[in-house]
């Protein structure tokens, strides 16, 4: 690798920064489908396209073309007034997810936050919870975003600690059990907040049916199922979003990343007329929500969703990348988990950690990003190629052999 101008680089950035972040000392300068090229002008395999924001790769050309015009014509009105790309982006999400309404944000924490003030006020004003009462049922070891209100209910030290006192009305239950959440609902309890996969926590997927029980029990018992789809939405996991699976639908999907094509962040949720009609002119809102750029490259987003070719594509290629790290499962690879063009792999201790990992790819040309030490996180671009995941295996081989 040709690294004349990296070092400074890498050097210059975490002088000027808040060190929040451990980043690969890779400074990229281009990229185009799923490949980027740094300052050097070394070329890499993007295997994490950017946690699932960049599902459709680098600069897809329908989107930036959607994302260029649009800049030619209107980006900012604020919602006092309606633009012409508004009520095309809502109802073809409203479309694809199968709900009434859409909320447009920009961040996927802001999202967040919307679905719990959202399913506040349906208790309070639909359920007839008792003012200051309402209780949402959460997983451990979930990822929801950063705001001080998310990490209230985080369960790693390092998103938590330091940032109290902290938002009350949560309640955690260990992940995939069925009857903890059981057990957990109230007449208090106004949602269940869950990430259909979890993939901070290294993509863990649910015991088979435990979507199915949840959605069970929360319509049993007039409680809110939440699905936070903002990174196993939109084609990552083989479908339209990771609930799929078991043909559930959430009362509300909470999406984000690749709705905004990797050009701007969209996040928006989703649910039926009688949960987020609740919220009336002026109780919740976003400058920059639902702008004509967002909404145009949105828009474009949900086309290339209504095809179907990239869920086939992420489904037909995620078995050939699972089948290959398989064959790793005791050569290296101590566990393996995932859905879809979407892997957690477990790297033995013995071997190396997570993070020696990826900059031993990365030396190889493959970007991946270690999470929780020992788990490396593969997620590339849904166009990526059947030869370019051979390539990237071939480099995993390498590595922990
Ligand atoms: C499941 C899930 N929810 C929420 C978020 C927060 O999104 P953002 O970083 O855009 O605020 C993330 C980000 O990784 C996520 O994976």
């Amino acid at each position: 690798m040709n690294s004349a101008l990296t070092p400074d680089a890498v050097v210059a950035a975490e002088r000027w920064t808040a060190h929040n972040y451990h980043p690969l000392p890779v400074v990229i300068s281009e990229a185009e489908g799923a490949w980027v090229t740094d300052i050097d002008g070394n070329r890499y395999l993007d295997c994490l396209a950017g946690y699932s924001a960049l599902n459709f790769g680098h600069r897809h050309p329908q989107l930036i073309a959607a994302a260029h015009a649009q800049l030619d014509r209107l980006t900012l009105t604020s919602r006092a007034f309606v633009h012409d790309q508004f009520a095309e982006f809502c109802h073809r999400l409203a479309d694809l997810t199968g709900q009434d309404l859409v909320l447009p944000m920009n961040t996927g924490a802001e999202a967040v936050e919307t679905a719990i003030k959202v399913a506040r006020k349906w208790g309070y004003r639909v359920k007839g919870v008792k003012p200051g009462q309402a209780k949402i049922i959460v997983a451990a070891d979930n990822f929801h975003g950063r705001t001080t209100t998310i990490v209230s209910f985080s369960t790693d030290p390092d998103a938590h600690d330091d940032y109290g006192p902290y938002t009350p009305g949560f309640q955690i239950v260990p992940y995939g059990n069925l009857s903890a959440i059981a057990e957990a609902i109230d007449q208090n309890t106004v949602a269940v907040l869950l990430e259909p996969i979890q993939g901070e926590a290294g993509v863990v997927v649910p015991p088979a049916g435990y979507l199915t029980g949840v959605s069970r029990l929360c319509s049993e018992n007039d409680v809110l199922f939440l699905a936070d789809e903002i990174q196993s939405g939109l084609g990552r996991t083989g479908e339209t979003f990771a609930v799929d699976y078991e043909g559930v639908q959430p009362d509300m999907h909470i999406l984000g990343k690749a709705l905004g094509g990797g050009i701007v962040p969209v996040s928006a949720v989703a649910a039926r007329r009688d949960v987020l009609g609740v919220l009336q002119p002026g109780q919740h809102g976003s400058t920059f929500g639902g702008n004509p750029l967002a909404c145009a490259v949105g828009i474009e987003v949900i086309k290339l969703l209504e095809k179907g070719e990239y869920q086939q594509r992420s489904a037909e290629l995620g078995q050939r990348l699972h089948a290959g790290l398989e064959t790793l499962v005791g050569q290296g690879i101590t566990a393996l988990r995932g859905r879809g063009l979407w892997a957690g792999v477990d790297i033995d201790p013995a071997v190396m950690t997570g993070r020696r990992a990826s900059e031993a790819l990365m030396e190889r040309g493959i970007l991946a990003k270690d999470t929780h030490g020992a788990t490396l996180r593969l997620a590339p671009p849904l166009v990526i190629t059947a030869d370019e995941i051979d390539y990237a295996l071939d480099q995993l081989k390498a590595v922990l052999g």
